[in-house]
């Protein structure tokens, strides 16, 4: 019984495999029936567009059955432990998978379940968003070892998940956010306050939202002010390497941190990117409770 809460869980060779299944599922959608009789728990105490519609339609896909939970709907949101929730729910389904702020809430269900758990997000860690990431660079690369992937903003859960599972696949990523907003430290990551010289030759250029959901909304105005120069745009991207090309794990908000002819021009795989949410996660509960 394994729990995916950082991307740290997985081997070089497991995510290898994870991506090239992946990449099968994605060519056969309906090839897989997985899990027949069996139900995954989908907990949502923040909204979610791409999360939440891939994760419920991939379960079902592998013939699964996904029970979506508002937090509000439920006793957690009463005061019921993560505890005793996870106790619970391990009597009942399969995986429990989880949206939410802190890190501390999926830690304390992963170490009560008797299923595995699953990060949806957190404030920390976005990992099924990395592992779409990954995968959308391999099938237009068709290897990841010796790739660089430049993510240019706030030092946020989207960087740290590609910086840890970035390294595993032997990508090499950089970081470049404003000073104040930056990364803490990740093995094997290379964190500047540059963006240009982040973007210098690499192989694709990565932006996220400047406001995230679990930022204050008093320092939005503070945080767009210091974000501006890391926009991802065509100046920016004329530095990358000529096949590069621009990410983003959507939500976006053209014109701020990605320029609005990026977002629906030519050099982009950013829908592909979401699509592969979905095949990704698929092949991740494969492994986890196929
Ligand atoms: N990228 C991502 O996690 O999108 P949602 O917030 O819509 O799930």
């Amino acid at each position: 019984m394994r729990h995916f809460l950082t991307g740290s869980e997985l081997t070089s060779s497991e995510l290898a495999a994870l991506l090239e299944r992946a990449t099968e599922l994605k060519e056969a959608p309906e090839s897989s029936q997985v899990l027949a009789g069996k139900s995954v728990a989908l907990i949502f105490e923040r909204p979610s567009t791409r999360t939440r519609v891939s994760f419920e339609v991939g379960v079902a896909e592998l013939g699964g059955h996904p029970v979506v939970l508002r937090s509000d709907e439920m006793q957690l949101s009463r005061g019921e432990s993560p505890r005793d929730t996870a106790l619970v729910l391990s009597r009942h389904v399969d995986a429990i998978a989880i949206r939410t702020g802190p890190d501390e809430l999926v830690e304390q269900l992963a170490q009560y379940a008797t299923v595995p758990v699953i990060n949806m997000l957190t404030a920390g860690h976005h990992p099924t968003q990395a592992l779409a990431d990954l995968q959308t660079l391999n099938e237009n690369f068709g290897h990841l070892n010796g790739l660089t992937l430049t993510y240019v903003g706030d030092g946020n859960n989207v960087a740290r998940s590609l910086a840890i599972l970035g390294r595993t696949a032997g990508v090499s990523v950089r970081i470049a956010s404003p000073e104040g907003y930056e990364l803490e430290p990740v093995a094997g990551a290379q964190l500047t306050n540059d963006p240009r010289e982040a973007a210098r030759d690499a192989d694709a250029l990565y932006a996220d939202v400047w406001v995230s959901m679990n930022d204050d909304p008093h320092t939005a105005e503070q945080r767009r002010r210091a974000l501006e120069p890391y926009r991802l745009d065509e100046q920016l991207l004329e530095l990358a390497a000529p096949h590069a090309f621009a990410l983003h794990c959507l939500p976006a908000h053209p014109g701020e941190e990605i320029s609005e002819g990026l977002l629906y021009g030519e050099r982009q795989r950013i829908w592909d990117q979401a699509e592969n949410r979905r095949h990704a996660q698929k092949a991740l509960l494969e492994l986890l409770i196929g």
